[in-house]
């Protein structure tokens, strides 16, 4: 029908009004995103003058770039004590699928079964193994002892979204990462959601791919540029794909500097695509 092809901008179609941010570099100076904090402000008013009421910052963790949670937190609390308006700000990040995550992902595995042993210990090993010397009491037990010893470094991860049950996740554009199954299963069985960032921007991932990905619990994240051709001809269809699938669950900027803004606030989208998009900027995971 002739009125699906009407044509309107993301910033006309108000769909930006009360939407949710899911994904930017917009905390200053921590990754290649966002430098100064003026910047940032300044990005803030922009996005509150837009409507959009919730804002995740999620900033790159991996091996090139290897934020720790703590300093993030600190930088985050910095850009809070700047910032007067009225969005809403969350501080997650964004994990590229890499021997750096594994680490964390081990660390974190570490410290769970080490829980889980002391709990089947049932302090039959925990007991005999405690060692009192003056005033202080260690425990050696081996059981627990074995699983805190694998548990090195960070194991401080930052999820995303309102339950905390989510860890958005990136790889290279063009080639599949090592061991990305086993990296995926494993963001699972810690508890989590593998959400996985701009699905349409990776070269190496086929149609069959998305399904299969989407079928085994992978969540996906739209980048609103890639409907606005930002990233060439391929990507936009492939967005178009992933959205006429029903494939995608929320949506984000991924911006990095102010110029990206009007990229998205300009970008055309029919109306029936308006409908769908305006979904997943509203929707929370
Ligand atoms: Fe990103």
């Amino acid at each position: 029908m002739w009125f699906w092809n009407k044509k309107h901008t993301i910033a006309a179609s108000g769909i930006l009004q009360g939407a949710v941010d899911h994904h930017s570099h917009i905390l200053p100076g921590v990754d290649d995103g966002v430098e100064t904090m003026d910047e940032a402000l300044r990005i803030l008013a922009t996005y509150e003058a837009l409507g959009i009421k919730e804002l995740w910052l999620t900033p790159h963790i991996m091996e090139d770039i290897p934020n720790s949670a703590e300093k993030l937190a600190t930088r985050f609390d910095e850009l809070k004590a700047a910032y007067s308006g009225n969005i809403q700000l969350h501080l997650a990040a964004e994990y590229m699928i890499d021997n750096h995550l594994r680490k964390l992902l081990n660390a974190r595995e570490g410290d769970k079964t080490n829980k889980l042993r002391h709990s089947q210990c049932e302090g039959r090993w925990h007991e005999q193994s405690e060692v009192t010397e003056g005033s202080k009491t260690t425990n050696n037990c081996h059981s627990c002892v074995r699983g805190a010893s694998e548990a090195e470094g960070d194991n401080n991860l930052l999820p995303i979204g309102t339950a905390g049950k989510h860890i958005l996740v990136e790889t290279s554009y063009y080639n599949s990462p090592m061991r990305m199954d086993e990296t995926l299963q494993q963001i699972k069985s810690l508890g989590y959601f593998p959400l996985l960032a701009h699905p349409e921007r990776y070269m190496y991932l086929d149609n069959t791919d998305y399904l299969k990905l989407h079928s085994q619990g992978v969540k996906f994240q739209l980048n609103l540029a890639s409907l606005a051709g930002g990233y060439g001809k391929t990507v936009k269809k492939k967005a178009e794909w992933l959205l006429a699938n029903g494939l995608y669950n929320i949506a984000g900027s991924d911006l990095h500097c102010e110029d990206t803004i009007e990229i998205i606030t300009k970008c055309e989208l029919r109306e029936k695509v308006v409908e769908q998009v305006e979904k997943l900027l509203h929707d929370s995971i």
